[in-house]
């Protein structure tokens, strides 16, 4: 025995931990770079109360492979403790019955007081916790390499106008302007900034939100379909199929100009040592500095069998909502914490513009939810549109007027 455990013993406590501790089984898509740093931090968070972590790490940015694992495990009776869900699925999980009450955890660690309230409702299922939230991502963001803006001699751009005088000018300077990756949820990233950039706030909420169709299909949306697929002339032949992390690379290292990602992305950078300001810019996509996408990554906690591990979940969801947790996933996600009125004195100016942009956008109407990234419509509505969206994008036969008429179309069958 060591002296702790003999300690334990004397004290009569080492029963009572040894019962406690127990297993928490996490799914989640966090592989690439900066993502699985910030992973470890939750990891060891766990195995520092005692508890054995399962890692069911699936690969595949943006989480649709990850989505498909679950569904088999769920219905073959064998749920992880916790799943990275978001947004209406987490609902859709709830009405299925899968998930578990947290509302012991939320109520003693005032989940109510500590969270924006438009957050909160979405981890409830009627009125009860039952998922928990990490962060919030800021999606529509520019990254830019400073070295190749200098060398084309061009301006980090705030507006489609400017972005594509950038673009000519990286191509000139034979830089491949804008790293992408061609899967359908990177090509919708792109496509929702571009519509809230294009068409404003209130359009992106009318269309891609409620879904109304005489905004689906409309001047504005032509506007936003051609200046998305003017994007693609400035991508390289080799973007299709490419993870969004290997396109982050590509504009760490200078071969590409700029990337339109979430602060994801940021995880990358800093991951490769680079320091914001100085090796990479972060400015919001163009034409969207005044408003907010938002993607909230959270876990849903499944029902699980027996008191070990039932405790293990309610302490993995407990320690999610930390201060300490929130801090320090978060400086290596790219994102900030959910968590309101934290200090944010070690997060950099990327962060710190992300924070008064949320509650600003908040205050004037402009936050709004990502479609890409499972925040605002079902499921099946989400799946159906990305895929117009993507064949649109890669389809240069396609026109928009066909394109609207597909939104239309893919938004009625769906429901
Ligand atoms: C998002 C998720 C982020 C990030 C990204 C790329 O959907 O919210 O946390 O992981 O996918 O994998």
């Amino acid at each position: 025995m060591t002296r702790i455990s003999v300690a334990l013993a004397a004290a009569g406590l080492m029963g009572a931990t040894l019962a406690q501790a127990g297993e928490v089984e996490v799914l989640h898509w966090w592989t690439s770079g900066g993502e699985a740093k910030a992973a470890a931090e939750l990891k060891a968070m766990m195995q520092a109360k005692g508890h054995t972590w399962k890692d069911f790490a699936v690969a595949g940015g943006g989480g649709d492979a990850a989505m498909t694992v679950l569904k088999s495990r769920v219905v073959s009776g064998n749920p992880p403790a916790a799943a990275q869900i978001k947004g209406p699925s987490i609902q859709e999980w709830a009405r299925e019955g899968a998930l578990a009450n947290m509302d012991a955890v939320a109520n003693a660690n005032k989940w109510d007081d500590l969270l924006p309230p438009v957050i909160a409702s979405g981890l409830k299922y009627e009125g009860h916790y039952v998922a928990a939230p990490v962060n919030v991502h800021r999606v529509n963001w520019l990254w830019a390499n400073p070295e190749a803006f200098k060398k084309a001699g061009a301006k980090v751009p705030t507006t489609w106008d400017e972005f594509f005088v950038a673009a000519e000018a990286l191509k000139k300077a034979g830089v491949i302007p804008v790293a992408h990756g061609g899967q359908n949820w990177q090509d919708f990233t792109t496509f929702e900034s571009v519509a809230l950039g294009v068409g404003g706030a209130d359009f992106y909420k009318k269309a891609l939100v409620q879904l109304d169709p005489g905004s689906l299909k409309s001047a504005t949306m032509e506007k936003v379909l051609t200046t998305f697929k003017k994007v693609k002339g400035y991508t390289d032949a080799n973007a299709p199929g490419r993870d969004w992390n290997l396109a982050t690379a590509m504009v760490i290292k200078g071969d590409a100009g700029m990337q339109l990602m979430g602060d994801w992305a940021k995880g990358e950078f800093l991951a490769a040592g680079k320091v914001p300001g100085k090796d990479f810019v972060c400015v919001a996509a163009p034409g969207t500095a005044k408003s907010y996408t938002y993607n909230v990554d959270s876990f849903a906690l499944f029902r699980v069998k027996g008191a070990d591990n039932q405790k293990a979940q309610q302490d993995f969801a407990q320690a999610i909502m930390s201060p300490e947790f929130q801090e320090v996933f978060n400086l290596n996600k790219g994102s900030i914490p959910v968590r309101l009125n934290m200090n944010l004195a070690k997060f950099d100016s990327c962060a710190k513009t992300s924070a008064t942009d949320f509650v600003a956008s908040s205050k004037g109407g402009s936050l709004v939810p990502s479609i890409a990234h499972g925040m605002a419509v079902p499921s099946a509505t989400e799946g159906a549109i990305k895929d117009v969206v993507s064949q649109f994008w890669n389809d240069d036969k396609l026109t928009a007027t066909v394109v609207m008429d597909r939104l239309v179309a893919a938004v009625k069958s769906s429901k």
